[in-house]
């Protein structure tokens, strides 16, 4: 049985440790399950107690670096490395020297050493000497970043004596691991990144099992990369591609008890439970493996994590990910097609505003107001066919061009065809250059222009009050000037027959509406799918 301890009971941790026992260490990175690094005895417990394979090498924490040299031959580099990143998360594999027992190091001619910065773990290295200690769970379970997971692990193991609780690991990732045995190599991304390390080591290699999955047979640099790693009891599956078609995958691919794990902002759209890990790598890297445990804890069957890019510690949490979900992985925007929405509304309604909601959730946005002041010089020999002497030393006078246009309806509708044509033209070309898969066209003249193009139309509106405010600052005039724009334009009516509206008063936050649309557009997508998969089945 596992002696529950705190912070205060250091004394009887270091003597239980220094008579041969285990005992659960709080690090900066995750517990550690420790034992003194001389005592073979000790250090063999730790390997019952986690079922750990004896192939699977153990690091060696050190409070000082002058005990670097009694364990192995430290390089120049070793030093560097050292003086910059310790005490913390950051593990160097070194030549070992003959007192460090053959189970600590696998029967390898390396060990692997780090100096935490935890200060518990510091204290009890100062009482017992250098400790051997891999993470404190369960061999190819998810790591343990609280104390109830060691709990969880643990409590009745009877090869742990002890564990400390030392609160949540600020870091929630274990270190990053680097060989320096010939060019240097991370074996292990984590809190210490590639990035900071190329500040120090530029020749820094990245070993390819990083984000690659071993190939059969293959030799592992470091053996850990050869074993289940990090994995949940549940199903998991890593999603990569835009949120929207994130969101439409689980959508359709979901259980009644799946489980989504995301950013904060990533919540709301998903057809399912989610547990939030916050809004940075960091955030996901302090919680991914909490998260993972929380999901287990639940009755969930399958877990949906979104991959992060590989950027700083983003590298680290990718490189867990994709341990956790067995390389699984589901890239979400592979398979749709080109999904392109409009959008249209009065002015002020704050269509570029909502547009830029759309983008969060990864639609291109095609602002076709903006458009049109190109395609007009690119017709301008066009136009002043039509419109004679609008051009003056190759420039079109816009006065003279308005003046003539709006002259009459007839005329109106000329300058209409020439550029409603020839703006859709360019949009198309847009949507068939862009790699992307999703898009939203924003115009005021959409429905004139002709909607064929659109899976759904969207129409933005907001009360006069929210409209004229927001014209007024926009375009520094006056009240009676907007109002007199506004008698010109079209009632809210005409644009609301679009098959969704979402209203953007000032002072109201869209975001909520906007999902609510996503979620709709989702699901109407999904019952057209299933339509015609029973078509294409009775026609068989
Ligand atoms: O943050 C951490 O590093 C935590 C805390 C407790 O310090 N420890 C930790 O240990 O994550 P563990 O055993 O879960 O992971 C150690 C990794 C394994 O992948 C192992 O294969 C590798 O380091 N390793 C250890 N010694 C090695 C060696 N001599 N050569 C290559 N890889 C080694
Ligand atoms: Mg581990």
């Amino acid at each position: 049985m596992m002696k529950h301890l705190s912070a205060s009971d250091i004394d009887e941790a270091c003597e239980l440790m220094l008579r041969s026992n285990v005992v659960a260490v709080p690090t900066e990175t995750v517990y550690g399950l420790a034992a003194v690094a001389t005592d073979s005895d000790a250090v063999d417990k730790i390997f019952k107690a986690k079922h750990r394979p004896a192939d699977n090498p153990l690091i060696v924490h050190i409070s000082s670096v002058g005990q670097l040299e009694d364990l192995c031959f430290p390089t120049e580099t070793a030093y560097m490395l050292a003086e910059r990143f310790w005490p913390g998360p950051l593990t160097m594999i070194l030549p070992k020297k003959d007192c460090i027992p053959d189970n600590v190091s696998a029967g390898l001619d390396t060990v692997a050493v780090r100096m935490p910065s935890n200060p518990i773990a510091h204290e009890i290295i100062l009482r017992t000497g250098p400790f051997a200690a891999p993470s404190a769970n369960l061999s190819g379970k998810p790591s343990a970043t609280e104390f109830s997971h060691v709990v969880r692990d643990f409590d009745d193991s009877e090869f742990v004596a002890a564990g400390i609780d030392g609160g949540k690991c600020i870091n929630g990732l274990e270190s990053t691991v680097v060989s320096l045995i010939g060019v240097p190599t991370l074996l292990r991304p984590g809190f210490v990144t590639a990035e900071q390390l190329r500040e120090v080591i530029p020749n820094l290699q990245i070993a390819h099992a990083v984000l690659e999955q071993m190939k059969n047979g293959e030799k592992p640099l470091s053996p850990g990369m050869a074993h289940r790693h990090y994995a949940p009891e549940a199903k998991t599956i890593a999603v990569s591609g835009s949120l929207f078609s994130v969101a439409s995958y689980i959508a359709e691919h979901r259980t009644e008890k799946t489980t989504f794990i995301c950013r904060d902002d990533e919540e709301p759209i998903s057809f399912c439970s989610t547990i939030t890990i916050g809004t940075t790598s960091e955030d996901a890297g302090r919680n991914l493996f909490a998260a993972l445990r929380e999901a287990d804890e639940t009755d969930t069957d399958l877990i949906y994590v979104r991959i992060p890019d590989t950027e700083g510690v983003g590298l680290a949490v990718r490189n867990r990910l994709l341990r956790a979900a067995s390389f699984n992985i589901a890239d979400c925007d592979k398979e749709s097609a080109k999904f392109i929405l409009g959008i249209t509304g009065q002015s002020g309604a704050g269509k570029n505003y909502v547009c830029g909601i759309f983008e969060k959730y990864g639609f291109l946005h095609i602002d076709t107001d903006r458009l049109a002041a190109e395609v007009r010089e690119k017709k301008a020999d066009i136009l002043n066919e039509a419109f004679p002497g609008i051009l003056i030393n190759g420039v079109i006078d816009k006065k003279e061009l308005a003046k003539q246009a709006f002259s009459s309806q007839k005329k109106t509708d000329l300058l209409n065809r020439i550029m409603h044509g020839a703006i859709m033209d360019e949009v198309r070309s847009i949507i068939s250059a862009s790699e992307s898969k999703l898009f939203i066209v924003n115009g005021a003249a959409l429905f004139e222009a002709g909607t064929e193009l659109y899976d759904y139309v969207i129409a933005v509106t907001a009360d006069e009050r929210s409209r004229l405010e927001r014209i007024k600052k926009r375009d520094g005039i006056s009240e009676t000037e907007a109002l007199l724009r506004f008698s010109a334009q079209k009632p809210e009516e005409y644009y609301t027959r679009a098959d969704f509206v979402i209203r953007n008063n000032l002072n109201e936050d869209p975001r909520p509406e906007v999902i609510h649309v996503l979620r709709d557009i989702i699901d109407k997508e999904r019952h057209k799918h299933e339509q015609s998969d029973i078509h294409s089945k009775k026609c068989i």
